[in-house]
């Protein structure tokens, strides 16, 4: 029987010093409305997390774009199981063992149940098509996500009708979570992109890579740029080492994550500018001085949108997987009316919320999200939005060439 060690990381409250006071009544214009006394303020990943519950801002109700991004790769994830699975030892009568299946990164919301129903249905149907008279081995999956995610939520919205065991795992998955060779099956969707934590470089002030008055690296200077794919790089080849390790034989990898067209320049991703278009929200609310300049300028989201190269090439270099098959997929952003902008805005709200309310303060969440409503609506007007219309995302589907210890 496997048995995972959930990781536990202790949070403390990074912010400790922190003090926000309404400062409106005060006449003079440099004191922003919210001031907030804070330390600079380096995102790592113990401190992301989705909006949980399922109010009207949690990723449970705002997910609606990763499940279309899923829903198209569906028939992808089917095929690639009925090719390439191969199920060996769970022919075998005297198998005791679960075939045991992890989402990495699975929040909360309908989004990964519906994911694991997937891979349970074709994995089902290969025993099915290969006549396996053999008793079918039981099913074990873990949702894995960081400590801050909801699992309360999310094993309250299991499906009560489910044909397997369920279990969480809270860590990262830059780590090893499992014990060695014990996953059959690993699955992460729109989780891959988030970083391990800002890039140390661009929070250094006043050097070259120091990224003032921006929060993403679109409209940054190349060293800006090369810090966060050096970032995405390290992390990549931490997830893609801990799967290898905890892979078990005719183990199978699938990754689905947002990516920018092949041979685009970083700032050419729309899910970028769609950040980007928050980093003008920001920037408008502290010129107004309703945030503090220096918040803005300490805040940086730990976000990469890669090409389906730039991921090839890190899975060639770490030579732990061979890759059995790439597919880039695509739809339409919403954006064009502004009840598609307050969508868009809910969505990033969900993912947001709770990095930008540790570092700005929950009170100025309401009215950012209220301008960035309108600055995405006006961004779909821009030649920008028409030049590069589509959200692009990568499929990809790997083998294990061998342990890498
Ligand atoms: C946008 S959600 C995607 C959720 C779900 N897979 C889906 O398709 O809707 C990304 C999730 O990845 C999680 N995540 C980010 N970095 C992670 C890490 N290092 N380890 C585990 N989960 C991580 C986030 O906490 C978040 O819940």
């Amino acid at each position: 029987m496997v048995t995972a060690i959930p990781t536990c990381i202790l949070s403390f409250g990074l912010l400790s010093t922190d003090l926000t006071v309404r400062v409106s009544q005060i006449d003079t214009p440099p004191m922003p409305r919210y001031f907030r006394l804070s330390l600079p303020h380096q995102i790592m990943e113990e401190s992301i997390a989705m909006n949980g519950g399922d109010g009207p801002y949690s990723y449970t109700q705002n997910s609606k774009f990763q499940e279309a991004g899923s829903d198209v790769a569906k028939v992808l994830l089917s095929n690639s199981i009925k090719e390439n699975l191969q199920i060996g030892k769970f022919c075998d009568d005297s198998n005791q063992e679960p075939f045991t299946i992890v989402d990495y990164g699975c929040s909360v919301g309908p989004n990964t149940f519906a994911s694991i129903q997937t891979i349970l249905d074709s994995v089902q149907l290969k025993f099915k098509t290969q006549r396996i008279k053999s008793k079918k081995p039981e099913f074990l999956v873990f949702f894995n996500d960081l400590i801050g995610n909801d699992f309360n939520t999310l094993f309250q919205a299991l499906p009560a009708d489910r044909k397997y065991f369920a279990a969480g795992v809270a860590g990262s998955f830059h780590e090893q979570l499992f014990p060695k060779a014990s996953v059959n099956f690993m699955h992460s969707a729109f989780a891959l992109h988030w970083l391990r934590k800002v890039p140390d470089e661009v929070m250094k002030v006043d050097s070259v890579t120091w990224n003032k008055g921006r929060i993403t690296y679109v409209r940054s200077p190349d060293e800006v740029v090369k810090a966060y794919a050096a970032q995405f790089s390290r992390d990549v080849e931490a997830f893609l080492k801990s799967r290898s390790m905890e892979m078990a034989e005719d183990g199978l990898l699938v990754i689905l994550m947002p990516c920018r067209p092949e041979g685009s320049a970083p700032a050419d991703s729309i899910l970028m500018q769609v950040f980007e278009c928050l980093a003008y929200t920001l920037g408008d609310m502290a010129k107004e001085g309703i945030v503090s300049e220096a918040l803005v300028d300490s805040f940086n989201l730990p976000i990469f949108i890669p090409t389906a190269s730039d991921v090839k090439d890190l899975v060639s270099k770490m030579g732990c997987f061979s890759i059995e098959e790439v597919e880039e997929t695509y739809y339409p952003p919403k954006l064009s009316s502004p009840a598609d902008a307050r969508l868009t805005s809910s969505h990033i709200r969900a993912a947001m919320e709770v990095i930008l309310s540790k570092h700005f303060g929950s009170e100025v969440i309401d009215e950012l999200f209220e301008r960035y409503t309108a600055k995405l609506f006006e961004f779909s007007k821009t030649p920008a939005f028409t030049r590069i219309e589509k959200l692009e995302n990568l499929f990809m589907f790997l083998k294990k060439n061998a342990v890498s210890e």
